[in-house]
């Protein structure tokens, strides 16, 4: 068996196109897509111009800004980030230092991140104030501000006055007041507002923020979807891991069954990204054990839906896009949320769709243990009798259970 698709990650794509799209999975809150990280980087290109940064720190800034909230996953954590004031930004400011500062690629945006909810005249756990804030972080707190305050009902332009207004209040103790002065003078443009709240927020992105030419390779895209993994994974002790075990049990499949070693690498990068739509479902589903109300169930069927949009939109993850967020589609037709059948869904979705399934089921979860072997097996079979998954690909996993039990065991000692 042998996966007849063949196509790799473009080596062209840019950093911060890849953050930018996975960090929309980032942006859901209880009033479902918020685009706050993209609002941001937005804000931050207006503050840049004003500043008149150099062109080379952009990149920085802009990918910075676009995952500055990397540190948090949970709704509830969220809900406190939306107000103006918030009470304990702090936690998800070292969370979001320590988990970039895991990873080459992105470990230079982790000294910005941990400060950017330092306020100017100082009082911060970090010790910093005043111009030892790295300038980045300042940027980026005053945007985030904005962006918080512009989340007030009624329209932008009559709400502009307002925001100008509070924003200046805090300039010199919660702000740079150099900073809030480049703010000023952007704020007199209605663009500013309007690309705020604009549908066409993409291409306004695209092309304010032309110049962003750091590019990527495959090592630098599983980094970052490591990093992914574990924020879509750290929204709930019920995940912890279990993004990991599904990447890494389906490169494992994989190579058994015959894939190279670039498409196993991509296996590998669609199973750390396969439940990136998760981020869009409150905490209080995820972890309700069983007995989920229709409403409920509806909503978990939307994860795999947005896991596909999100990736879809990346260049070169074609085959990654199919492979992560089909796995819970049937052979049989009867999956979500595209019920695709037998013939359109590729070895590698298959193997995906076996990899989740085997991690769900041998993982511990706080209200039950991990299953053994043949309660795994039994269950299984029974899915492949009624056509909802491929028969050999269980096999294959049968045939290695043993590696893949040591793979979830790894993971579990971490
Ligand atoms: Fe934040
Ligand atoms: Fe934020
Ligand atoms: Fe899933």
């Amino acid at each position: 068996m042998h996966a007849t698709v063949n196509s790799s990650i473009t080596p062209q794509l840019g950093l911060y196109k890849l953050l930018r799209a996975l960090s929309l999975a980032m942006d859901y809150n209880r009033n479902g897509l918020m685009r706050h990280h993209q609002r941001v980087a937005l804000i931050c290109s207006y503050l840049a111009e004003e500043m008149q940064l150099e062109p080379n720190t952009l990149p920085q800034l802009y990918c910075s800004a676009v995952i500055h909230d990397a540190g948090t996953s949970t709704f509830s954590e969220k809900a406190d980030l939306e107000k103006f004031e918030t009470i304990k930004p702090w936690q998800h400011c070292e969370r979001g230092y320590r988990l970039l500062n895991t990873m080459p690629v992105l470990a230079p945006l982790a000294e910005t991140i941990l400060h950017h909810h330092d306020r100017w005249d100082g009082q911060n756990p970090s010790g910093l104030a005043g111009n030892a804030i790295p300038l980045h972080s300042r940027i980026i707190f005053l945007a985030d501000r904005v962006d918080v305050l512009a989340q007030q009902p009624g329209g932008i332009l009559d709400n502009r006055e307002d925001i100008v207004r509070r924003i200046n209040n805090h300039s010199g103790t919660m702000f740079d007041p150099e900073l809030v002065n480049a703010f000023n003078r952007a704020a007199r443009k209605e663009s500013l507002w309007l690309d705020l709240t604009s549908q066409f927020i993409d291409s306004i992105l695209d092309s304010r923020l032309s110049t962003c030419p750091a590019v990527t390779g495959q090592e630098e895209i599983i980094g970052v979807s490591e990093i992914f993994a574990e924020i879509i994974d750290s929204k709930s002790p019920f995940t912890h891991r279990h993004s990991r075990l599904v990447a890494n049990t389906a490169a494992l499949l994989a190579g058994k069954a015959g894939f190279t070693s670039r498409e196993r690498k991509n296996m590998y990068v669609a199973g750390l990204l396969h439940d990136l739509g998760k981020l869009s479902i409150p905490e209080e589903i995820l972890e309700k054990p069983s007995g989920l109300d229709k409403r409920e169930y509806n909503a978990i069927k939307q994860h795999t839906y947005i896991t596909y949009q999100i990736l879809n939109m990346i260049d070169g993850f074609e085959e990654i896009t199919r492979w992560a967020a089909y796995h819970h589609e049937k052979l049989n037709g009867e999956g979500y949320p595209f019920h695709l059948t037998a013939a359109d869904l590729p070895t590698g979705s298959r193997i995906m769709a076996v990899a989740d399934i085997f991690s769900a089921l041998a993982e511990d979860r706080p209200y039950r243990r991990g299953l053994p072997r043949p309660q795994v097996a039994e269950i299984m079979n029974r899915m492949v009798k009624s056509n909802s998954i491929d028969g050999e690909i269980v096999e294959i996993l049968m045939d290695n259970y043993r590696e893949a039990e040591m793979l979830k065991d790894e993971l579990a000692a971490q």
